[in-house]
């Protein structure tokens, strides 16, 4: 046990096709580096059907989900994993309302999103959906734990 509960709590966050076709990724990070959260695995990925099907099993029913799955399709992806305490309900408070309409500005979605269909980020829901999502979507091996700096042992 190190530190306070929940200090090494993980969650998958990742820009959407939109979200990179904007220019976005960079602006969405920054955000979550500010907050204090650290980043232990990211890739650009062009994400298939497979995987999204797998993601988005819980919507597979709605009547939005086959164009969710096609925009999830229509470009590549940069997927997240970030780590910190409380970083699952906290990234889904600095990401803001499904709806963009009720998203508060502040939030990625408030400050850049006016439709649900195109609402740039994803951020896990629950500290159970987190562990499925990373391992879905990462290899235990693409995760890196990685301490600040060390200025022992320099010359
Ligand atoms: P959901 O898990 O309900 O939202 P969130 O991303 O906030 O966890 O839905 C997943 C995605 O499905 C959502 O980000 C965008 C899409 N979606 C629609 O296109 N239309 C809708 O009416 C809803 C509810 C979601
Ligand atoms: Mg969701």
């Amino acid at each position: 046990q190190r530190g306070i509960p929940g200090i090494q709590e993980r969650t998958l966050v990742a820009v959407k096709p939109d979200g990179v076709q904007r220019r976005l990724v960079g602006d969405v990070i920054k955000r979550f580096e500010r907050r204090g959260f650290k980043l232990v695995g990211m890739k650009l990925l062009q994400a298939n059907e497979g995987i999204l099907a797998e993601h988005y099993h819980e919507l597979r029913r709605k009547p939005f989900y086959p164009a969710l799955i096609h925009y999830m399709t229509s470009g590549p992806v940069v997927a997240m994993v970030w780590e910190g305490y409380n970083v699952v309900r906290t990234s889904r408070a600095m990401v803001g309302d499904t709806d963009s309409a009720e998203a508060k500005p502040g939030t990625i979605r408030g400050d850049f999103s006016i439709h649900v269909s195109r609402n740039v980020v994803h951020a896990s829901d629950s500290v159970e959906t987190a562990q499925r999502e990373i391992s879905l979507w990462f290899h235990s091996s693409e995760l890196v734990d990685w301490d600040c700096c060390d200025y022992s042992n320099t010359y």
